[in-house]
């Protein structure tokens, strides 16, 4: 049987037309599976009024396989907005006053895992290559193995990964971070996510560090390394190109009257520092003020875990503080602060990032941010707009041509806005070049197939070595 890869994700995005879904993790995984043989496994998105599980939905569209299960109301909560969203996130976001800990919850999380890694089993072949992603399936190696599996299982975690002593902060921790020693190689968006993961490995009862980045855990063998995610670059940048003659486009520039536009695109979350850029945004306009009815600012913001308290309370937040700055600063011909809550594709975004002078991406922390990424990919070279970007995004990394800010200190955001707003052309092409160069060069296809290598190497098998190489070589095909 041919070798096949086996994603496994909380999120699938099965092409049925359903609702649109936000963040990074979709789009990395849709590549990573895109010209490959293979599975993708994870929730519907749907949750059924009854406890009981009901069976998997399998689509086939024409070599791949998308198999999904609802969640039940209870499961929902416990494992999704419960102990997912509620204590992982916040805690490896940095942000561990603000986890939620039951041991409800994280039973309801481990009991999914298992409901999930339960209904897998059934498809999985010997041959079959597995990778899973994101901090909601930390445990599903460990219950694969359980159940048998003696399969290469690689993970990514798109989000950062705190130092030990943060992880260690989460109550159970072994049964969670603790159970990616039972994959055979973790990747992490950085090197200092690595290097992190790495610490808390060897600190595991039972570790004995082999080389950097190489542990074993009671004959278990597992690597931890860092692959940067990355984008279509390519592709992003001919549908920059495409969509800036769209209506929404065209309507939004008409509506500016010339005025430069500066332009925010997030999920409505706390690690995306929203509050602070607002914040940001009402010292720029009180600080230089011949700038004020000549530059409009728009925050596209999707809502999204509307269950969640502190989501709901970050809503609240936003809308107020936007208020609070139209109210000051604005004038009857001039509102300062244009706040959507509405989602986009990702083609129609590229349009609005190329028609911004300016690209506000400033998180408290994030894992990458590919919002960065594709604002760089989405410009026109010969008039390149300025990214301004946050020194906690993974992607500060590697865009050294952005213009790079401290979220928490609203003066100097300011005056990075004040800086792009008035960057001379030459400085603003050459800045791009080289972050566009290299976004062209470490693209997504690389991204998925330097990760898929690593894991082949891990084992030293020739078998599975062989099995790679044929997905490669059918990717390609
Ligand atoms: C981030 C996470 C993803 C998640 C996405 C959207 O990008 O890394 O795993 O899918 O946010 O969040 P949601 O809770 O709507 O899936």
């Amino acid at each position: 049987m041919a070798p096949r890869l086996i994603l496994v994700s909380n999120r699938v995005n099965v092409p049925d037309g359903g609702p649109r879904q936000a963040g990074g993790l979709t789009v990395a995984v849709n590549a990573a599976l895109k010209q490959r043989e293979g599975v993708w496994f994870g929730w519907s998105g749907k949750v059924s009024d009854d406890d009981e599980l009901s069976p998997p939905h399998v689509t086939e569209r024409r070599r791949r396989t998308f198999i999904t299960i609802d969640l039940s109301k209870t499961d929902f909560q416990e494992y999704y907005n419960g102990f997912a969203n509620r204590v992982l996130w916040p805690a490896l976001h940095y942000r561990v006053d603000l986890a939620e800990f039951t041991s409800v919850d994280l039973g309801g999380y481990q009991r999914v895992n298992g409901h999930f890694a339960d209904a897998l089993s059934k498809f999985i072949a010997p041959e079959d290559v597995i990778w899973v992603h994101d901090y909601h399936l930390l445990p599903m190696a460990q219950e694969l193995r359980k159940r048998g599996h003696n399969n290469p299982i690689g993970f990514f975690l798109h989000i950062p990964c705190p130092p030990p002593d943060v992880l260690k902060a989460l109550p159970h921790h072994e049964e969670t971070v603790g159970a990616l020693s039972y994959c055979d190689l973790v990747g992490l968006q950085t090197e200092q996510d690595a290097d992190n993961l790495s610490r808390y490995f060897s600190g595991l009862p039972g570790a004995i560090q082999r080389a950097p980045g190489l542990f074993e855990f009671d004959r278990r063998r597992v690597r931890v390394r860092a692959f940067p995610v990355a984008i279509a670059t390519a592709v992003y940048a001919r549908a920059a190109r495409n969509s800036v003659k769209s209506p929404l486009v065209e309507d939004l520039r008409q509506s500016l009257h010339g005025n430069r536009l500066i332009l925010g695109v997030d999920r409505l979350d706390y690690s995306k520092g929203i509050p602070n850029r607002m914040q940001a945004l009402g010292k720029f306009l009180e600080k230089f003020p011949a700038w004020r009815g000549k530059v409009t600012f728009l925050q596209v913001t999707p809502k999204s875990r509307v269950e969640v308290p502190e989501y709901i309370a970050m809503d609240e937040e936003v809308s107020t503080l936007v208020g609070k700055i139209n109210g000051r600063y604005g004038d009857p011909g001039w509102t300062p602060i244009r706040y959507i809550n509405k989602s986009y594709s990702r083609a129609s975004l590229a349009g609005l990032y190329r028609s911004a002078d300016i690209g506000l991406v400033t998180p408290l922390r994030d894992g990458m941010n590919l919002v960065a990424k594709e604002y760089v990919a989405a410009q026109d070279p010969e008039n390149p707009g300025v990214l301004i970007l946050s020194q906690f995004a993974g992607a500060a990394h590697e865009l050294d041509g952005a213009i790079i800010v401290n979220p928490y200190e609203p003066e100097a955001v300011a005056a990075a806005i004040e800086q792009a707003l008035e960057m001379p052309i030459e400085e603003r092409r050459e800045r791009q070049q080289g972050m566009f160069e290299h976004l062209a060069t470490n693209d997504i296809d690389l991204w998925a197939e330097t990760f898929l290598n690593a894991l082949g190497e891990t084992r030293e098998q020739p078998r599975l070595l062989q099995s790679l190489r044929q997905l490669f070589a059918s990717a390609r095909g």
